[in-house]
């Protein structure tokens, strides 16, 4: 390969969806099922499995309309429950550093588990590390305090 198909390659991998990239559907489902299973039997996640409904079902289905969509797939989550903000949907339970440690050692062994490509799979660990990080609301994280610092 020449390095100017190389570069047209990692060009048009760039503007391929995520979603495309790790194979669709069937992979999300595969990603949402292993982590909750994950969630459900691991000793680490005890402090956030406790926080969900006892039968997980519609928490599942949920996570996978919402990934669905956020990854670039058809748009499954918005039209059912408006715009996602996901912050202000999770104030109601008391996320901090271990919840939100707990949360992303579910999902990297069901990323690691599930996605094969390993470039998409390093972008979706990226990604979702932010948006659990930007998800703590116990009293002194980092968002609220830059909030009670402005004028
Ligand atoms: C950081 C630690 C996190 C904890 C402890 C946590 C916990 C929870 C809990 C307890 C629920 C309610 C489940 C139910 O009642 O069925 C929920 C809902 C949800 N979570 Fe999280 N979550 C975290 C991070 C995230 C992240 C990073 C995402 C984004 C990928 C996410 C996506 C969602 C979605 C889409 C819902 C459903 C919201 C709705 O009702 O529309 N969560 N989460």
């Amino acid at each position: 390969m020449t390095d100017a198909q190389a570069t047209d390659q990692v060009t048009e991998q760039a503007t391929i969806p995520v979603f495309e990239r790790i194979g669709g559907m069937v992979t999300i489902d595969r990603l949402v099922e292993s982590f909750y299973q994950r969630m459900d039997t691991l000793p680490d996640a005890r402090i956030i499995r406790d926080m969900h409904p006892a039968d997980l079902a519609s928490t599942r289905q949920v996570l996978k309309r919402y990934l669905t969509e956020w990854t670039g797939g058809p748009k499954l989550y918005t039209p059912e429950k408006g715009h996602p903000r996901l912050r202000q949907r999770h104030l109601g339970f008391s996320i901090g550093n271990a919840e939100r440690d707990a949360w992303l050692t579910c999902m990297r062994g069901a990323l690691e588990e599930t996605v094969k490509d390993v470039a998409a799979r390093a972008e979706l660990d990226l990604a979702l590390s932010k948006l659990a990080d930007w998800m703590r609301n116990q009293a002194g994280n980092p968002h609220d305090m830059r909030a009670a610092a402005r004028p």
